[in-house]
């Protein structure tokens, strides 16, 4: 193992470059223990965001040896075992400075899949129950774990080629709703996901399901909406 890592950061805004710093390397070291150990050391004006540092809160992914990552989970000798890396910010958003990205968009489309629980009870009604074995609970709890991360929707294609696509996460997100049975919005969720902008647009080439660092599916989540949606515009409903 090399004692130095050599790390190339990006800088600036979408016409910024790599800059390039020597770190130490370290045992179980995450890739943002080196972005932290550049902006305390090296170069305070280093902008990045991170909360959690568990792999909790899914503020921290980057682009990582050009993959989508969440980086304080990603520890540096499975991704750099020659000692180098690149560290850019996520693909498919404007970039704020440095490796923040401005998450708008994807949380936006969020809020245009109808990505929000919508209750058909009050807080003097029974609270609802779904049985925790049942088979409509392990439908939900299946795509159930987002952190909102985005390393899926950078990870998307078809977010680059149609920048209107809803994308990976709003749409798992859709379809844990719609599998919901206390949900009172499924309707209206599939007319929202129904579009060309929508479930359809997903070419099924699984980048998102490969890269999640949660190991969800959003593949499947959409495949699950595709054929939602068909059965509902055949029965008329969209
Ligand atoms: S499977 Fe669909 S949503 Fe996932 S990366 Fe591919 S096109 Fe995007
Ligand atoms: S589906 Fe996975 S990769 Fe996408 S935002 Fe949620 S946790 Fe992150
Ligand atoms: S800092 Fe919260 S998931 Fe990485």
């Amino acid at each position: 193992m090399t004692s130095q890592l050599q790390v190339k950061v990006w800088r600036g805004r979408g016409d910024g470059s790599y800059q390039t710093f020597d770190v130490p390397r370290r045992d179980a070291q995450s890739v943002l223990d080196v972005v932290t150990y550049i902006q305390r050391r090296l170069d305070p004006t280093l902008a990045y965001r991170f909360a959690c540092r568990v792999g909790m809160c899914g503020s921290c992914a980057m682009t990582v040896n050009g993959r989508p990552r969440w980086t304080c989970r990603t520890h540096v000798s499975k991704v750099a075992p020659d000692g180098r890396l690149e560290i850019a910010p996520l693909a498919h958003l404007p970039i704020v400075r440095d490796l923040v990205t401005d998450m708008r968009e994807f949380f936006d489309k969020g809020a245009r899949a109808m990505a929000r629980f919508q209750p058909t009870r009050t807080r003097g009604d029974d609270v609802a129950r779904i049985e925790p074995a049942s088979p409509a609970r392990r439908a939900i709890d299946a795509a159930i774990e987002c952190i909102g991360c985005g390393v899926c929707y950078a990870a998307c294609d078809v977010v680059a080629w149609n920048p209107d696509y809803l994308g990976p996460a709003a749409l798992n997100r859709a379809w844990t709703l719609v599998n919901d049975a206390r949900d009172g919005a499924r309707r209206e969720r599939l007319a929202a996901v129904a579009g060309d902008a929508g479930c359809h647009a997903c070419h099924t080439h699984q980048s998102c399901s490969e890269l999640c660092p949660m190991h969800l599916a959003p593949t499947a989540s959409i495949s699950g909406l595709k054929r939602a949606t068909a059965i509902a515009t055949l029965r008329g409903e969209l």
